[in-house]
């Protein structure tokens, strides 16, 4: 049989509707939207702004955002596409594995575990960043980073991080809940929504007071900007092509186009939403919309309040806390509420991302192309409890031992790519099957698939090479397991 066997989209519609003996539907459009805000701002905004600026765009980390952005629409356009057709569980997964057959769908798959897994192991990371500060830099430097980092204390004794053990805590915490159900993880998600807009939409309010011209001008870093010295005393260099000017830019937009991950997520919830024809596009474009507005505002307001450098210095970890506490005279009170706040938020963009990663495991799974163990479903909970203990051990051996701009990145790539073959996918399916029923169509076919697929690569290639390497090594491994085990135990190829 074929590499390219296809499932059939009339199966794959009688396996929404037979949602009796799945998951059960209980998620509102308005769920959706917030689902989709809690999965979407958390350490891409609070974390990954800051890096973007210091390390490669400074203030036009703005413009690296519209071009993040713009990526997400096309993208975003396409998925709101086939998750109005396909209204079931698997995401992007799916809607390959009915247009560009199993191979495809398989490595989709793969890809979708560096985003979800990887992608709640960055945030978790940053979840340690910002317990840390909370507690005054009361955590020893050992047991709060991976042993890949080091940085000089207040007497120039450099210290080197063992394991970080916040972060696999809250891993741990949020996987017990996952367990307990879908339902009331949604209404704990959609109060932490509301906290997290709130005090987003505080510190773009207050801080815009305290914007210094001068931190935005010059607005692109320029190519003989001097080095900066780093936590652990070595300097960085802004001469690569990469690290200024519009080049510069483009990286920004790679590594900020973390702060867009999530918006997809919701369409793993397809299974789950009571009206899925309707409500998808509205959770997916919603969110989008909204999320887009306040991260350009935000990023020209901290950038304004504390100078770029910064970022690579004492304002590396933390950096919004720290720009408040030490930018913002009187505004203390601020820094520990936001600081609560990002806790209280990263902790639903984390259940989200898990929650999304053991729903892809789930179809997977029930497609025969990964272990039974992924689909067992809790007898009383109803929830794929085996798979999320599973994936708890998986995410939390990246969160404990690797740095968070290494899992960043790759989170951000294995993005990219499924976004690509999502925009690719749009095309097949107009050109295979014209007349299908499209409750909701990608407007302008192919020119926003086309420009999707060249804005995400362009981000894609600006990344560091070393973790292209490794993304590339991962997709290897996943081609490895698919000969080796998936094509044998597909059901679509043994029914
Ligand atoms: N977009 C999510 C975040 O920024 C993944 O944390």
């Amino acid at each position: 049989m074929s590499l390219f066997v296809k499932k059939s989209l009339s199966s794959l519609l009688a396996q929404a509707g037979d949602s009796e003996k799945g998951l059960k539907r209980t998620l509102t459009a308005g769920n959706l939207v917030a689902l989709g805000i809690g999965a979407i701002i958390g350490a891409g905004l609070f974390v990954r702004t800051a890096l973007a600026a210091g390390q490669h765009a400074g203030p036009a980390v703005t413009i690296s955002f519209i071009i993040a952005a713009i990526g997400c629409a096309f993208a975003g356009l396409c998925y709101a596409e086939f998750a109005s057709i396909i209204p079931i569980a698997g995401s992007a997964y799916t809607y390959a594995y009915a247009t560009m057959g199993e191979l495809v769908a398989w490595i989709i798959g793969w890809a979708l575990i560096l985003e979800y897994a990887l992608g709640a192991a960055t945030v978790s990371i940053s979840w340690s960043e910002y317990l840390n500060r909370l507690l005054g830099g009361r955590i020893p430097y050992e047991w709060c980073h991976s042993p890949f980092e080091s940085a000089l204390d207040a007497n120039n004794v450099l210290h080197t991080g063992i394991i970080n053990a916040p972060a696999l805590l809250i891993l741990l915490i949020l996987s017990l809940l996952l367990i307990k159900g879908t339902q009331e993880s949604a209404t704990v998600n959609t109060i932490i929504v509301i906290v997290k807009v709130s005090i987003v939409l505080i510190f773009i309010a207050i801080g815009w007071g305290y914007i210094n011209p001068a931190n935005h001008t010059p607005y692109i870093i320029p190519a003989d900007a001097p080095p900066a010295v780093q936590p652990d005393g070595s300097l960085y260099s802004y001469a690569d092509f990469f690290r200024h000017g519009w080049g510069g830019v483009l990286t920004g937009a790679g590594i900020v186009f973390f702060a867009f991950i999530g918006f997809d997520a919701v369409s793993t919830a397809a299974q789950e939403a009571k009206n899925p024809k309707k409500d998808m596009p509205l959770g997916i474009l919603g969110s989008l919309v909204i999320c887009t507005i306040l991260y350009i505002l935000f990023s020209y307001v901290l950038t304004g309040v504390a100078p770029y450098t910064d970022f690579l210095k004492a304002g590396k970890e933390a950096s919004v806390a720290y720009a408040i506490d030490t930018y913002m005279p009187g505004y203390e009170w601020l820094a520990t509420l936001v600081t609560v706040a990002i806790l209280a938020g990263f902790s639903s963009v984390i259940l989200v991302m898990l929650m999304g990663q053991s729903r892809v495991f789930y179809t997977m799974a029930s497609d025969g192309l990964l272990p039974k163990i992924f689909s067992a479903l809790h007898p009383k909970f109803r929830t794929p409890y085996k798979s999320n203990m599973v994936l708890f051990v998986f995410v939390g051996l990246f969160a404990a031992f690797v740095p968070g701009t290494v899992a960043g990145d790759l989170t951000s790539i294995g993005t990219l790519f499924a976004f690509v073959l999502v925009c690719a996918g749009v095309m097949i399916l107009r050109k295979k099957d014209p007349n299908l029923h499209r409750p909701f169509k990608t407007p302008l076919v192919p020119l926003v698939p086309i420009l999707g697929i060249i804005v995400c690569t362009a981000m894609i290639v600006s990344l560091p090479n070393d973790t292209l390497l490794s993304a590339f090594i991962w997709m290897i491994v996943g081609l490895l397991v698919y000969f080796g085990y998936s094509q044998r135990h597909s059901k679509l190829r043994n029914p």
